[in-house]
């Protein structure tokens, strides 16, 4: 078929539009449609909206509106100079006050600037102009097409990606924001009744409710037989700058047992030089009880074996000076093991009713990891607690979805009901047994804490 040459055929500002993308990547940064659910290969938002309007406007239309339609803050030229700016203040360590203005995704389109490209598309393609994107993914593509006003089709599939688009593309135009505010009262209420179905398993330390428990895998010392913690870091808080706090370790190797202190890192009295050195490293465990390397094979092989276990050593609290890290008390580890009797006795229905997953973690995956270290069905991802949390989650949503339809109608509330699943899924990424503790993620205000709940 004979057809016009389109802008991106000619001319692409590809370096300006790189340097953009790679700040739309900055961690904590990224634009809010990457942050609902995971999903692989999502394209950056500005080269899928370069993508789309080099593809349906004239090779002849206007490079400045072009750019200013991308969203850059300056011309090409000056982006790529502002870049080249900052990678030498990098190489060379020198501060430098940040020379970009805003990010291009965040920018607001200028409705001056989308006439004219729509007229331009129009001119070319008659009413023809549809944006198809096939294999849709996570959306980036479709999102940048819908925001610039063009007739989108989205395909897909896999039901995860459909999902995620269904949420991220979809609803936002079809809802806008009142979608937003009332999944947060429903998110609300859900949180409200999974609380009071949680907090005996939550004791408070005093009148402060825990923030987070930190555990360490273990699994028996080949010579002593007693469990030994696998902890990489003994880290509790690293700050960039201000003081570093650690859990040190201490043994009893007559009865076989270990705990930890909680020890600041300086000069001050009563303060360590350094970190206790990590007990496992590269797949290499070293013994608290005899200080002996413990082989990677012995560690998998209990792993498979059912003998690794978790010992929770810190429980953080969130005060107003910032978190207070502490051992656990009785009561924090008498809760685990009563949530732990609590789950036996739910586990049977709720696998019968699947509300708990039952398959078995894939045999062909990016990822062998849990295969390795004895998780081979995804329901072992999780700690008992945890995966009393996920159960009471889910029966407490499917329980709600009939008052939500009644109340939001057929159409928002499946929505609504959509969303607080992703809500669910965010959950369980912060909330089981291959999380690490961030211990850079300080001060308490930069703590990510999921939908206030309990943390597990
Ligand atoms: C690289 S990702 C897409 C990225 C996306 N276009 C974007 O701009 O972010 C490729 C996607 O194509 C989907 N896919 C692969 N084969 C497909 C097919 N035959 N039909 C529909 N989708 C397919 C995959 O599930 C995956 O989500």
């Amino acid at each position: 078929m004979k057809r016009p040459r389109v802008l991106i055929e000619e001319w692409l500002p590809a370096a300006a539009i790189g340097v953009e993308c790679i700040r739309e990547r900055s961690t904590g940064q990224q634009p809010p449609d990457k942050r609902l659910h995971v999903w692989w290969a999502r394209r950056p938002l500005t080269a899928s909206r370069a993508a789309v309007l080099g593809s349906v406007l004239p090779a002849d239309f206007p490079k400045e509106v072009f750019e200013k339609l991308l969203g850059f803050w300056g011309t090409s030229k000056q982006l790529i100079a502002a870049e080249e700016y900052l990678n030498y203040a990098r190489a060379t360590g020198s501060k430098v006050r940040n020379p970009h203005g805003i990010r291009a995704f965040r920018a607001t389109l200028r409705s001056e600037h989308v006439e004219k490209a729509h007229e331009a598309a129009k001119k070319l393609w008659r009413d023809h102009v549809t944006i198809i994107d096939p294999m849709a993914g996570g959306g980036s593509i479709p999102l940048e097409s819908a925001r610039l006003g063009f007739k989108t089709l989205a395909n897909e599939y896999n039901p995860v990606a459909c999902s995620v688009l269904e949420a991220t593309v979809d609803y936002p135009f079809r809802f806008g924001s009142a979608l937003v505010a009332k999944a947060r009262l429903w998110g609300a209420e859900l949180r409200r009744r999974f609380n009071k179905r949680m907090e005996k398993f939550y004791p408070p330390h005093g009148i402060i409710p825990p923030h987070c428990y930190i555990f360490a895998r273990t699994v028996p010392c080949p010579d002593t037989k007693h469990h030994t913690p696998l902890v990489p870091d003994w880290h509790l808080l690293k700050p960039k700058s201000g003081t570093r706090q650690v859990a040190r370790p201490h043994v009893d190797k007559k009865h076989g047992t270990w705990w930890v202190d909680m020890v600041k890192i300086g000069r001050g009295a009563g303060q360590i030089s350094e970190a206790p050195p990590p007990s496992y490293d590269r797949g290499k465990g070293i013994s608290l009880f005899t200080n002996h390397q413990i082989d990677p094979d012995w560690i998998k092989a209990k792993a498979q074996n059912g003998e690794m276990r978790s010992a929770m050593y810190a429980v953080a609290l969130k005060t107003t000076q910032g978190l207070v890290f502490q051992p656990p008390t009785p009561d924090d580890l008498e809760a685990v093991t009563v949530a732990e009797r609590e789950l036996d006795r739910l586990r049977a229905g709720w696998e019968k009713a699947n509300v708990i997953p039952t398959e078995l973690y894939p045999k062909v995956s990016s990822d062998e990891r849990p295969r390795t270290y004895g998780m081979p069905h995804w329901a072992d991802l999780f700690s008992s607690r945890q995966l009393l949390c996920f159960g009471t989650l889910v029966e407490n949503l499917v329980g709600m979805r009939g008052e939500i339809l009644q109340s939001e109608g057929h159409e928002v509330g499946e929505a609504i009901y959509h969303l607080l699943c992703c809500s669910i899924d965010k959950f369980l990424d912060y909330n089981n047994l291959l999380c690490t503790w961030e211990s850079h993620y300080c001060p308490a205000n930069t703590i990510r804490q999921v939908a206030n709940s309990f943390p597990c």
